[in-house]
């Protein structure tokens, strides 16, 4: 991993969990986030469903890998599941895809797509995800980007159905306390908040903030 960059604390003009999660949370629970499927995310998954579906493994997700480095060291630490690497950015993941926004290979599936629609895709498919990780999401830490935060975003609750072992790792600890308390509001279930000393670095954001001397927060399952 080469990326070195220093990176500095995040700044925000919130200081604790913001006062509307519980609230919206709430109200995202009565009502299911609908909006359409792009047509190339249903392209996209079709494409990896019927890998999926000939492998019959059980699946890791790696959402949000970013340049895929994460879901590839993931893959080599555990060959006997398949990682899915999910990012939407263009360039990010250049180094695995080409053009036609999909790479697989042993043990390692990668996907250029949208989370929102892809999400819910798997939701309604017969894959069997093992774990979830959720490696330094954008953390949008303005008081007025709560909505853009995993947590506030109306995919919550489908997204944690997902699956029960979600692993999020992130360099704001309210990142980290606001996506606790919205796991335990939806699951009603008790999830752990600790800080971690990495040294062998499962991302490029990872190893950045750690070679800035930064805390890393993760929130993981209790089971
Ligand atoms: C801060 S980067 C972290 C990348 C990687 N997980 C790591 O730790 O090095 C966050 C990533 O989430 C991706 N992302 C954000 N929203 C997304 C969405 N709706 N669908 C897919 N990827 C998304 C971005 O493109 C970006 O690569």
């Amino acid at each position: 991993m080469t990326m070195s960059i220093k990176s500095s604390v995040i700044t925000s003009n919130q200081s604790s969990v913001h006062k509307d999660l519980e609230s919206g949370i709430k109200k995202h629970l009565v009502n299911p986030f609908r909006k359409p499927y792009r047509l190339f995310s249903k392209e996209i998954f079709h494409k990896a469903n019927k890998v999926i579906n000939d492998l019959n493994l059980p699946i890791v997700l790696d959402s949000g890998c970013g340049t895929g480095e994460s879901s590839y060291i993931l893959s080599k630490k555990n060959t006997d599941v398949l990682i899915v690497g999910i990012d939407k950015s263009e360039k990010r993941l250049d180094k695995f895809i080409s053009n036609d926004n999909f790479y697989y290979r042993d043990n390692l599936i990668l996907m250029r797509a949208d989370l929102i629609d892809i999400w819910r895709m798997i939701k309604q498919s017969n894959w069997i995800i093992k774990k979830h990780y959720i490696l330094y999401p954008n953390p949008w830490p303005k008081k007025n980007q709560l909505k853009r935060r995993w947590h506030g975003h109306p995919i919550f609750p489908e997204m944690i159905g997902l699956c029960d072992q979600i692993e999020l790792r992130t360099n704001w600890k309210i990142y980290a306390e606001e996506f606790k308390q919205a796991l335990e509001i939806v699951i009603q279930k008790k999830y752990l908040l600790d800080s971690i000393k990495v040294k062998d670095f499962i991302s490029p954001f990872e190893k950045k903030y750690s070679d800035s001397k930064q805390i890393l927060y993760r929130i993981i399952s209790y089971v």
